[in-house]
């Protein structure tokens, strides 16, 4: 972020240079901008990458940048007239906001006890960086990938996922947010209902809104989603989906218990309904996580996305959907339709990526990593705010909390924000009205542990006042 910073800052002091400079006047060598500016060589290329995109300077290879000869029109000084746009948009709309916050990174100097991937440090930026520079060797790497994805990732996928499945049930997709919106493109038409856990992923309900669905919600306690309560769920609403986190559930950590596993599948199956099985955060499991719930299914009804984005790098949008039968044909399709396939250079990275000697090595750093921060974290909790009734997760990268009744999530998260620590409040988790009021804390997205302890601290000293 810092580095975004310095190259913004760069490329604004030279775009006010370009404009008191004549077409065709050359800019100060890199060397000296370097020297001038304190930056780096890097800064200096991407500012000037900036300058050349807005096509205020052209550079040529060899002799440096120069000012271009034919500068871009100034803006109109009158905004043009966008306001036929609302009335062709209808009444139709798109809330992104909790997606937006989520993906924000949090301002200079806040610590981020919030987000949904590791904190750059724990992720694998070398071993990626290689895998991505040999995938981008092979002379085939920008050519068309088999649909559906490349054989081998598939075969990793079916191999990783165990029981009956098989490569051929594994379509290849760009990360899990995607899977959530074909996946749920392909099996419900527009207006019906979809089951989902209270609370849930904010994504799901985001994604479920846009395509025009109605999340119904069922609560989850410690064992995971009430299988109770999830037949009366199925009974009132004639709903044909759940969607379902079993393993190391976002936002509360939970574990759907092994009795239980065996009981939504049979209420499902009495619905005649699916299971899309929401596989994300496997990988960083503290604890063994069980084997995932389509390895237990026996007539097609799990629908299982596997992504690896919150075990390596939010920018690797590969993952994986894996089904059996017709809905496996109508997921091929939909995703077909909607975006053809994947990038190959992605799915190449990828597949180097998860046969490299180094993928068991980086999954246990990074286990080990997220056992000592959850303990570093809870540690300060009970320190520093013993009020606050605090989950123990076994994987995923948050702890749920549960504020003490009367005190607003909302406005705790926004006042812990003005106090330098960046916290998400419990209430855009439930699909309707919250029990309570929680907060998602994060232990995974922080530098280190004493920024954890700080940022605790510092919620600390925001309840307390
Ligand atoms: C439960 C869950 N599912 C899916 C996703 C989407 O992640 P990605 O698209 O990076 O795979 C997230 C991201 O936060 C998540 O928390």
């Amino acid at each position: 972020m810092k580095h975004d910073s310095s190259v913004a800052a760069l490329a604004d002091s030279l775009r006010a240079d370009v404009h008191r400079m004549s077409p065709g006047e050359r800019l100060p060598s890199s060397r000296s901008l370097v020297e001038r500016h304190r930056v780096s060589p890097v800064t200096v290329s991407r500012a000037l990458a900036v300058l050349a995109a807005e096509g205020l300077v052209v550079t040529r290879p060899g002799s440096g940048a120069f000012a271009a000869g034919r500068r871009p029109a100034a803006a109109a000084a009158e905004p043009a007239d966008l306001g036929w746009q609302a009335v062709a948009l209808g009444d139709r709309s798109v809330d992104a906001a909790g997606i937006t916050w989520l993906l924000t990174p949090p301002p200079e100097g806040v610590i981020a006890l919030s987000g949904g991937y590791l904190h750059p440090t724990l992720q694998p930026a070398r071993p990626l960086a290689a895998a991505m520079a040999r995938a981008a060797r092979r002379p085939d790497a920008w050519e068309m990938p088999r649909l559906g994805g490349m054989p081998e990732l598939r075969a990793w996928f079916a191999r990783t996922v165990g029981g009956a499945v098989s490569p051929a049930d594994v379509v290849i997709t760009s990360g899990g947010q995607q899977s959530l919106t074909t996946v749920l493109r392909a099996l419900l038409p527009p207006d019906a209902p979809l089951l989902v856990e209270s609370p849930t992923y904010l994504g799901v309900l985001a994604v479920a809104r846009a395509s025009g669905l109605h999340p119904v919600p069922v609560p989850v306690d410690a064992d995971g989603v009430r299988p109770d309560l999830l037949a009366e769920a199925f009974a009132m609403t004639g709903a044909r989906a759940l969607y379902s986190q079993p393993t190391f559930h976002n936002p509360t950590g939970t574990v759907l218990s092994g009795e239980r596993r065996g009981q939504v599948l049979e209420v499902a199956r009495a619905a005649g309904a699916f299971v899309i099985e929401d596989d994300f955060a496997r990988h960083l499991g503290i604890a063994s996580p069980p084997p995932p719930l389509i390895a237990q299914d026996a007539d097609g009804r799990v629908v299982h996305i596997a992504s690896l984005t919150k075990a390596t790098a939010p920018s690797l949008r590969v993952a994986a959907v894996i089904a059996r039968g017709p809905v496996a044909e109508r997921i091929r399709a939909t995703q077909l339709v909607e975006e053809f396939f994947p990038a190959r250079p992605l799915q190449e990275a990828l597949l180097e990526l998860v046969s490299s000697p180094g993928w068991p090595r980086h999954l246990s750093a990074v286990r080990a990593a997220l056992r000592s921060r959850r303990d570093a974290l809870l540690t300060a909790f009970a320190r520093d705010l013993p009020e606050l009734r605090v989950n123990r997760p076994d994987g995923s990268l948050h702890v749920w909390a549960r504020l003490p009744g009367g005190v607003d999530d909302t406005a705790l998260a926004e006042a812990a924000l003005r106090a330098g620590v960046l916290v998400s409040a419990g209430r855009p988790f439930f699909p309707a009205e919250a029990p309570a009021p929680y907060l998602r804390i994060s232990y995974g997205t922080a530098a280190s542990e004493p920024e954890l302890a700080e940022g605790v601290r510092r919620l600390s000293s925001v309840l307390h006042s």
